[in-house]
């Protein structure tokens, strides 16, 4: 993997004109949609899913990208008809059985987040393996979310937190947003950049809703199994223009307050 020269560390923020966004969260929707449009069953627009994933996690480090955040099964799926979410329960198999070896020899760091609850032992058993084989890379961190929901990922840390504090290792006084942070399924990785959903809906759908607090986010018209590095470039060309500004003022405009 010919990761660009980006030795970034979890603290560091990217977004000031012209830097690559260092943490990219996407969305990939349009499966469903992809398949219609071509009178095919849905589950094959799921496995062409697979094969859009395989494309941006290799282009993702040429980018300048450092972390990759995928939202690939969310809490609310399992309400999908049985014969779809049993596809979908399919694909992390699908993708590490082809994807895994490369993975691991191009120093990816995989990590599946998400709750377990509900996943076959099988797919408990695929998951653990991806991580442990590849916990030590350090080139690029790729966090497959699945099984994932925002509000559970906040809901996890609060009860993690509040059985601390019920064992007498914290004080509610203690907690901070940082240590909060530190609680969430996600802690290994810096608050995503940039959050990106193709497919031309425009909604977060419960996806690092606590992570998501200063990210840019880019939607874009084109259902996630055609999304391609040319995609992710224009993307990354968009977040280029945009100023953030965390809740501050530009320093040119703080002088025009004065
Ligand atoms: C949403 O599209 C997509 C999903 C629910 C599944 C996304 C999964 C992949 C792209 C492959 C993931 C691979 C791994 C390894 C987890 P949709 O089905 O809602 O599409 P629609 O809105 O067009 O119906």
């Amino acid at each position: 993997m010919a990761a660009q020269e980006n030795t970034p560390t979890k603290g560091e923020a990217s977004g000031a004109a012209g830097t690559a966004p260092l943490h990219v969260a996407i969305v990939m929707d349009g499966n469903g949609r992809w398949a219609k449009r071509r009178g095919l069953p849905r589950t094959l627009g799921h496995r062409a899913g697979v094969e859009a994933l395989k494309r941006i996690v290799e282009a993702a480090p040429t980018l300048g990208i450092r972390w990759l955040t995928v939202f690939g099964f969310s809490t609310e799926n399992w309400s999908r008809p049985a014969a779809e979410v049993a596809e979908l329960m399919a694909l992390p198999k699908r993708y590490f059985e082809t994807d895994l070896a490369r993975l691991e020899r191009e120093g990816v760091r995989v990590r599946v987040i998400g709750s377990r609850e509900g996943l076959s032992r099988e797919l408990v058993k695929i998951c653990a393996e991806a991580e442990a084989r590849t916990a030590k890379n350090e080139v690029f961190d790729l966090n497959v979310a699945f099984n994932y929901g925002g509000k559970a990922d906040i809901v996890d840390a609060a009860r993690r937190f509040a059985e601390e504090v019920a064992a007498g290792r914290a004080s509610p006084a203690d907690l901070t947003e940082d240590g909060f942070e530190a609680l969430l399924a996600t802690a290994a990785s810096p608050p995503p950049d940039l959050i990106v959903r193709p497919s031309g809906e425009q909604r977060l759908s419960n996806f690092m809703l606590w992570q998501a607090a200063y990210a840019e986010f880019i939607f874009q018209d084109v259902l996630w199994p055609d999304y391609s590095a040319e995609h992710l470039q224009a993307a990354i060309a968009e977040f280029q223009t945009r100023n953030r500004r965390y809740g501050a003022v530009a320093p040119d405009d703080a002088l025009a307050t004065g």
